[in-house]
């Protein structure tokens, strides 16, 4: 007789949690998400044949098959092959990683920038690096998830305040004892509601209060303040906020993240952040199509005007139609309808007529702000919005 029971046709806890759980089963039900393409061509791809106007991507300036950069990471790819497969502090570090740091840097109008294979772990850890134990973390309570992991990361105590609401944070730091160290932590443009951070008020605060400052600028980047070089920028206080971190996911292009600051801040990033210690170095492909996308935003203007100009006439239509933008400033628009069954009609309907967003329901949103969250891309022609604008109309005449 065997000594141990047979567990041969016995689930784990673990494995019936996964099959069991009913999030998932409606995830799979309704299929909105993980939807795949099987082509892709600017703002157009193509599912079974059918194209569809992409209209949620943060391609902002458009620049995916931009000539210069699809050579740049042709040409990487040529050069160094397919990754260094090894951390940066080990044996992964190469010219072209310090190259793009020292370009990027300069541009964000900071001394020096880390580069990361991926911006949640630029976000993650420019939280985690910097807070630690016993220190005090003040969010804006509609961060993204990367920033949230930061804060769970680093150990601090976090105290949300209204989002975007300088006078909220300027009360929950009313009782905190003044020489407890302490982090403010915000985003420049919010991916969701489109919203730029009301900065100058709220970097007032942290100086009153002497707190390090970290923004995620991952939508800022490339598409606010003179040139594209971003929230800071656009308020003229790149000298004063501490840490900037992004994505090359958004307006560069590629995928990846930066962290940027002092040279001591990032030197202190290299030598503590467990996220950039024992990560693989962002690849050659990755690193070449951000920095040729960074030049091509240096040099070709025109990108980042269309990309207004598209935004301008986008937002004119939805309001025109009665739609809820959540006063969005930015090319991130989102279409607020309240429910979840109202996102999903819509998103459905928005489908039919061949354009694509992404749906996105509470607790991913605040409850009562369901939405459907679109984007404008500098890549969007005057034909694109026109068929967007009869989808719109289709979708928000059914409601
Ligand atoms: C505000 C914000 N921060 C960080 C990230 C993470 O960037 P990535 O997708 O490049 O990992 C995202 C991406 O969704 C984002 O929207």
């Amino acid at each position: 007789m065997a000594i141990f029971p047979s567990r041969k046709n016995q689930k784990s806890r673990i494995a019936r949690r996964c099959e069991d759980d009913s999030v998932t089963k409606l995830r799979l039900k309704y299929a909105p998400y993980y939807y795949t393409f099987d082509r892709q061509e600017g703002t157009r791809v193509w599912r079974e044949g059918k194209p569809y106007i992409m209209l949620s991507s943060n391609d902002y300036l458009g620049l995916g098959n931009h000539p210069k950069v699809v050579e740049a990471g042709r040409e990487a790819l040529k050069k160094w092959g397919s990754s260094t497969t090894g951390a940066r502090l080990a044996n992964g570090s190469r010219t072209y990683h310090t190259e793009l740091e020292e370009e990027l840097a300069d541009f964000i109008g900071k001394e020096a920038c880390h580069v990361h294979a991926a911006g949640y772990l630029s976000c993650m850890s420019a939280v985690a690096t910097f807070a630690e134990r016993g220190d005090l973390i003040v969010v804006d309570k509609n961060v993204h998830s990367s920033l949230w992991s930061g804060i769970h990361l680093s150990g601090a105590t976090a105290e949300r305040f209204i989002h975007n609401n300088p006078d909220d944070l300027r009360d929950v730091l009313i009782h905190e004892d003044p020489d407890r160290a302490k982090l403010l932590l915000f985003e420049g443009v919010y991916s969701m509601e489109g919203h730029v951070a009301k900065m100058p008020e709220l970097m007032e605060v942290a100086r009153e209060n002497d707190m390090f400052s970290v923004m995620d600028d991952a939508h800022g980047f490339g598409v606010m303040g003179p040139g594209g070089r971003g929230t800071a920028a656009h308020f003229g206080l790149e000298s004063e906020i501490d840490v900037i971190s992004g994505s090359f996911s958004k307006a560069l292009s590629s995928t990846g993240g930066y962290v940027a600051g002092s040279r001591a801040m990032i030197d202190y990033l290299r030598t503590h952040s467990k996220q950039t210690i024992f990560s693989a170095a962002i690849s050659p492909s990755q690193a070449a199509c951000a920095l040729a996308s960074l030049r091509v935003l240096k040099e070709e203007p025109e990108h980042l005007e269309r990309l207004w100009k598209n935004t301008r006439r986008y937002k004119e239509m939805l309001e025109n139609m009665g739609l809820d933008t959540w006063g969005s400033e930015t090319p991130a628009m989102p279409i607020v309808l309240g429910t979840k069954e109202k996102v999903y009609s819509f998103w459905k309907d928005l489908l039919s007529k061949g354009v694509f967003t992404v749906m996105s329901v509470a607790p991913g949103v605040p409850p009562g702000k369901d939405l459907v969250r679109t984007a404008i891309s500098a890549r969007h022609t005057d034909e694109d919005l026109d068929k967007v604008g009869d989808a719109l109309a289709y979708a928000a005449r059914s409601l």
